[in-house]
Order: structure tokens, then C-alpha cells, then sequence
């Protein structure tokens, strides 16, 4: 494990980046990463290359034993590289072209627009092959930031139609895949099909589903133009993208495809204020400003793991206070450490921060970092300092590999944002119920997508997986009855893979492995009444019902309020050696605990004690990583292993690391401290 740092030496004096870089390395730091916005400073006018600053930089990142991860820089094509092909800008629904004067103004499918990156990263890489001190590339950056993945220009509409082309063969088997039959929406040919632009109503849904896909496969495929460039340059060259977190529009699975693993920027402040399911900034309190919520950021390292298969980087993690909206608090001592520690445990090889010294001009002067802006050591650094430092004194580690699985499907999360049915139905939100659960227990999850190995897993969620094609219902059928234990959740399986519902009830394919089936639905606002009754306890439900008529099932959960009172709400059927349960409707916090440690104890597992809110335990490779992001003292006492950083007593904002499973720490609120 070790850590890094991103440097805009286009920013600085070429007098100062000497002293940056060696600084850098006094602080432990193994890894620079450059240039991803420096495209005017590479080829100033068209056709001249100006490269010889960066190898410059390159040459001290090396000389000072660290390595450089480089970028293609083409987030911010140049002024006149839009002034040459303003074609290349991407396109609101209503037509208004982004103009130059921020980042991420390109569209995707613009042949000019692939045509010059393709021109740039070449030469770019071709000036860097061979270079020892150059370890690998970033792809861009941050691919749909600001809203960009889905762009409604000519060229998009012509390479959706081919898209469309490519997937449906005939107009008929479109207008019969979509069902267009409904408000006389038939085409009689591609060419009639636009992108998704303003109507008086809401989209069809299915229109609106392929577009969404379509705008993700046209990022993959940039992407790969990059990755294949990169690799045909230097093969020894790793080859990672900066992903943003839980982020809607784009299939991060899909994209990771073409690359070496996958790379996310955290910034915990931010992304817990953004969180649907996390309190509003007025009502959320010192904890989360100034800490941020452990299982936001969690599920997200655990996607990105998902995404690589193994270890993953942090590329970009908050080093200061942060540009953040709507409020900035700075983070408390001790954050920067922590949240360095917590992307480790959660299988993070490298984390990187963003930024070196905060910048003294553009849109981001104030976006905190390891040094102010005169250059002076901020906050961060020294905790950036002694992170690196602990990481050098604990062994190298594979990455976690849980026993429990929870799916995650880019095409279910667009369908469901299409048509949310509540205003407060979130697809990630959703899984965070789950996904929180098991974390209060101590257990490890893998957030895999539909086409990961189920058999890995004692358990597999399925939270609200919507949209569920014939192969895939199969293979979960198939999970269950070979002894797996399989949850579904609110709206799994409702519809098949057109966005359409079935001609049976959902779950579809999987009501007779479930004997049980959807009969009725609400979405509730909150102020009604939502109580659901669990073996033997009662507890409270948010947002989503729906009612079940068993036919096999056995009925372990029931309605007991409002227009559902008395109904089955959660069913459980053994098939084969496993068992099928589903959850009708979207649990509170006590809901979700009984159910998932209903299904640890079905599936074997070891259940923990419910731990302290706010405290984790996350395992990595026989170490458990003990994260308090509480204010007050923890002591934990571990019943194999010792502590090998640490100590007994955690501070508030702190840790510990054992070198011993998770299950076997307890963990208490420290009165005396
Ligand atoms: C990220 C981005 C960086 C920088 C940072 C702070 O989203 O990748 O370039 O903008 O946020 O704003």
C-alpha cells in the first residue's frame, strides 16, 4: 500500500518543482500524477508539440525515486481546437452547444473529436515510451463529470441510429422490443429515431433505456481508443481511468473492460453530503461535515473493487476542506489519516490526494490541499506523511474478498431512475440499506455486477434488480437451488430486459423458484404509516410496498398498516440446497439488520455483535482494519491476533489495525476515555 499525490506543474514556476517534488518524497509519497488538463501547454498551436516540460518534470518525479502516472489530457481540448471543429462541443437536450471556457465540453462521438485525441495521445505516448519513471496512464478524467456522458448532438443522433442498427437488426424488432404500438410511436426506419430531446411528456421508457446505454457504450468505446493507444506505445504501461463514486450514467464495469483496474476520487465530504440517504447538511452535524458517513464512502471502495476484481486506487482523496456545495467544513484532525486507512482496508493499493498546494488562480483556488497556496505545509500533509509511513510498516496484502455479494446493474438503476415511481427511490440509496446492514456487522460485501461468479458467494442481494432477462433469472434459479442464499428486494425481476413488464407477475422468471408473486404496489410519502411486521417484531419501511400472494412460499413478514394491513410482505422458499427470500418493502435500519442476519446465520456465516455507530470493522488479507469515525473513544479487544497499529483504545477519528480476522474484534464505547 502506498500513497501518491496530483501535480499541475503547468501551475508553477519551473524554479519551484524541484522543491515540490522532493518535498513530495520526504513525505513518503511513491507516485505523481500529471497533466490531464495541460493540453494547450503539450501543442500550443496545431501541430507544434511542446512535451519537453513534462519529461522535465517526469525526470525529477524519477530522480527522486517516486513514479509518474500520466494522463491523456483530453478533458479540456484547447480554444483552438474548438475554434477549428466547433462540432466537437457537446449538446444539451434543448440544443444549446457547451462552450469553451471550463472542462469536459467534447462530445464523445464526435469523428473530429476522436479523430485529434487519437493524434494527441499518440505523439504524447510515443514521447514517453520506454520511460522507466513513468508507470502507467490515467485515461482523461473523470469521465461525465459535470453532467457530460449523455450529449444530444448530430453526431450522437447518427451514432445512436447505428447503435440501434447494430442491436435490433430490423426497425420491426425495435418498434416489437420497445413496444411502440403505445401512443402510436412506430418508426419505419432507424433514420426516424432521434436522441431523447424535449417532448410535451415523459419519454418512452425503453427509448430512453437504450439512449442511456448507447451514451455509456459510446464512453467505453473512447475509452478503449485511449487504452489501446497507451498499450501499443509501452505494454509495461498500467492502464486506469478516475471513476466518480456511485455516479448514474456510466457502466464503470463496462469501461474497467479495457483497462489494467479501476481508479475512483473520494472525497468523503462531499459525496455524504450529496447522498440521498444521508441527512440534510442543516440536520447533519459535526459527525457527517466533518467526517463524513464511513458507509458512503465504504460502498463506493467496494464497488470499485468490484469493478477491478481485486485492488483498486484512490486517484484523487480529499486532502483539505473542499469547493464542496453546498458547505465546506474542514475535516477534523485525524481525517486525512483515516480516510487514507479506510480506502486500504477496503483494498485501495495506492491512494493518491488531491493536490499537492492549493491552486492561486482558475476555478478551484478554493479546493483545499496538502500545501497552501504559498507552498506552506497545510493540515493534511503531516497525516499524509504518517499514513505512508504506517503503510511501509504493514505487509503487502491481497485484496478483501467477501462471502456476501451484492449485484449492481448500471440497466436496472436506468430504468428505475426513469421512472422512479417516489421522488426518494435512489438505486444506490437502496443499496446502501443493504450494504449498511451487513457493515454494522462486520461483514465483508463484494458489490459484483450480474455477470460475477454467484457460486464465490454463501449470499447473493439483489436490490431491486428490475430489469432480469431469461439467462440471468436462470443463473440466479440455478444460485439458489445449489445451495446458495438469494435476496430480492422491492421491484427485482419485475420487468425483462426491454424495460417491459412480463406476461407473469414478478418476480417473473423467479416466482415459481420463490412460490410467491408481486400482486400490488404502492410508493409512500413519508407521514403514512409503514409498519411491517417480521417474525415476531415489528418495524418501520420507507418509500416502497408491494403485497405478495404466496403459492409455496412460506410468509415470514406482513403488512401491518395503510392499504396492505395484514398482507404478506416478505416470502422465503427453499428450492434445491438453497433458499430464495423476497423483501416487499424498502427497510428501515431494523428491518434490514434482522433480515441480513437472518440470511448470515441461513448461509453459514459468522454474525458480529451490532458495532457502535459509526465504528467498521473491514478485513483485508487476515488484517482487520478497526475505522472510528465517532467523535469519542472505542476499545476493541481482539480474540486472535494482536494489535499491530494502534492500540487498544481508539481515539475518536482514528484506528487501529489487528492482524486477525473481523469477526473476532469487539468493539465498545470507551466511557473512561
Ligand atoms: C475532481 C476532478 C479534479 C478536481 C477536483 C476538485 O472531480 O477530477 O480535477 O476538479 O474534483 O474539484
Amino acid at each position: 500500500m502506498q500513497t501518491g499525490v496530483c501535480y499541475f506543474p503547468e501551475h508553477w514556476p519551473r524554479e519551484r518543482w524541484e522543491a515540490d517534488i522532493e518535498r513530495m518524497a520526504e513525505a513518503g509519497i511513491e507516485y505523481v500524477r500529471m497533466s490531464e488538463f495541460a493540453w494547450n501547454r503539450m501543442e500550443p498551436e496545431p501541430g507544434e508539440y511542446e512535451f519537453e516540460w513534462l519529461a522535465e518534470a517526469v525526470d525529477l518525479v524519477g530522480d527522486h525515486e517516486m513514479r509518474a502516472v500520466l494522463c491523456t489530457p483530453t478533458a479540456t481540448p484547447p480554444k483552438w481546437l474548438v475554434a477549428q471543429y466547433p462540432g466537437i462541443r457537446q449538446e444539451r437536450p434543448d440544443g444549446t452547444p457547451l462552450e469553451f471556457g471550463s472542462r469536459r465540453h467534447y462530445c464523445f462521438n464526435s469523428p473530429e473529436y476522436r479523430r485529434e485525441s487519437r493524434r494527441i495521445i499518440e505523439r504524447l505516448a510515443d514521447r514517453f515510451a520506454g520511460n522507466e519513471a513513468v508507470a502507467g496512464w490515467q485515461t482523461d478524467n473523470e469521465f461525465g463529470c459535470h453532467d457530460t456522458v449523455r450529449c444530444y448532438c448530430d453526431d450522437c443522433t447518427s451514432a445512436f441510429r447505428t447503435w440501434l442498427r447494430e442491436t435490433y437488426d430490423s426497425v420491426d424488432a425495435l418498434n416489437d422490443a420497445w413496444g411502440n404500438a403505445f401512443w402510436s410511436q412506430e418508426y419505419t426506419g432507424f433514420a426516424e429515431v432521434d436522441v431523447p430531446v424535449p417532448t410535451p411528456a415523459e419519454h418512452h421508457p425503453t427509448r430512453l433505456l437504450d439512449y442511456h446505454r448507447f451514451a455509456s457504450d459510446s464512453v467505453v468505446e473512447y475509452n478503449r481508443l485511449h487504452a489501446d493507444l497507451l498499450r501499443e506505445a509501452d505494454d509495461e504501461w498500467f492502464v486506469t481511468h478516475n471513476f466518480m463514486g456511485d455516479f448514474e450514467p456510466l457502466d464503470a464495469f463496462d469501461v474497467t473492460e479495457d483497462l489494467d483496474f479501476a481508479a475512483w476520487d473520494s472525497y468523503p465530504t462531499l459525496h455524504t453530503q450529496q447522498a440521498p440517504d444521508t441527512p440534510a447538511p442543516e440536520d447533519a452535524g459535526a459527525d457527517l461535515h466533518r467526517a463524513g458517513d464511513p458507509d458512503v464512502t465504504g460502498m463506493n471502495h467496494a464497488l470499485y473493487r468490484g469493478v477491478s476484481g481485486g485492488p483498486f486506487w484512490i486517484m484523487e482523496n480529499q486532502a483539505g476542506d473542499i469547493r464542496a456545495f453546498p458547505y465546506s467544513a474542514e475535516p477534523d484532525d485525524g481525517m486525512i489519516r483515516l480516510w487514507t486507512h479506510q480506502a486500504a482496508a477496503h483494498g485501495a493499493d495506492v491512494v493518491s490526494y488531491f493536490r499537492w498546494r492549493r491552486c492561486q488562480f482558475g476555478q478551484e483556488q478554493y479546493w483545499g490541499a496538502l500545501n497552501n497556496y504559498d507552498g506552506s505545509p497545510d493540515r493534511g500533509l503531516e497525516e499524509a506523511a504518517e499514513a505512508a509511513a504506517e503503510f511501509d510498516s504493514l505487509p503487502d496484502l491481497d485484496a478483501p474478498s467477501g462471502d456476501v455479494a451484492i449485484l449492481v446493474d448500471y440497466d436496472s438503476m436506468w430504468a428505475l431512475h426513469s421512472e422512479r415511481h417516489a421522488p426518494d427511490f435512489d438505486y444506490w440509496a437502496h443499496l446502501r440499506t443493504y450494504y449498511r446492514a451487513f457493515r454494522r456487522r462486520g461483514t465483508t460485501v463484494d458489490l459484483v455486477s450480474t455477470s460475477a461468479d454467484f457460486d464465490e458467494y454463501a449470499a447473493v442481494v439483489a436490490p431491486s434488480l428490475h430489469l432480469v432477462a431469461d439467462d440471468l433469472a436462470d443463473r440466479l434459479a440455478a444460485y439458489a437451488e445449489g445451495g446458495g442464499e438469494l435476496l430480492l428486494t422491492v421491484r427485482s425481476a419485475t420487468k425483462d430486459e426491454h424495460h417491459r413488464l412480463r406476461d407473469e407477475l414478478a418476480p417473473g422468471p423467479l416466482a415459481d423458484a420463490l412460490g410467491a408473486r408481486v400482486e400490488q404496489h404502492e410508493s409512500l410519502s413519508p407521514g403514512l404509516e409503514t409498519r411491517v411486521s417480521y417474525e415476531g417484531e415489528t418495524y418501520d419501511y420507507r418509500t416502497w410496498a408491494e403485497w405478495l400472494r404466496p403459492d409455496g412460499g412460506t410468509v415470514v413478514g406482513h403488512h401491518e398498516s395503510g392499504a396492505a394491513d395484514g398482507e404478506p410482505a416478505i416470502v422465503r422458499n427453499a428450492s434445491g440446497d438453497g433458499h430464495l427470500t423476497y423483501v416487499g418493502v424498502w427497510p428501515e435500519d431494523g428491518l434490514a439488520d434482522a433480515i441480513v442476519v437472518a440470511l448470515l446465520e441461513r448461509a453459514g456465516l459468522p454474525v458480529g455483535e451490532r458495532l457502535p455507530e459509526r465504528v467498521r470493522l473491514t478485513e483485508r488479507d487476515g488484517h482487520t482494519w478497526i475505522t472510528n469515525f465517532r467523535a469519542d473513544a472505542v476499545s476493541i479487544d481482539p480474540d486472535s491476533g494482536s494489535v499491530v497499529l494502534g492500540d487498544t483504545t481508539v481515539p475518536g477519528r482514528d484506528l487501529a489495525v489487528v492482524d486477525g480476522p473481523a469477526h473476532g474484534v469487539s468493539v465498545d464505547i470507551d466511557d473512561e476515555a
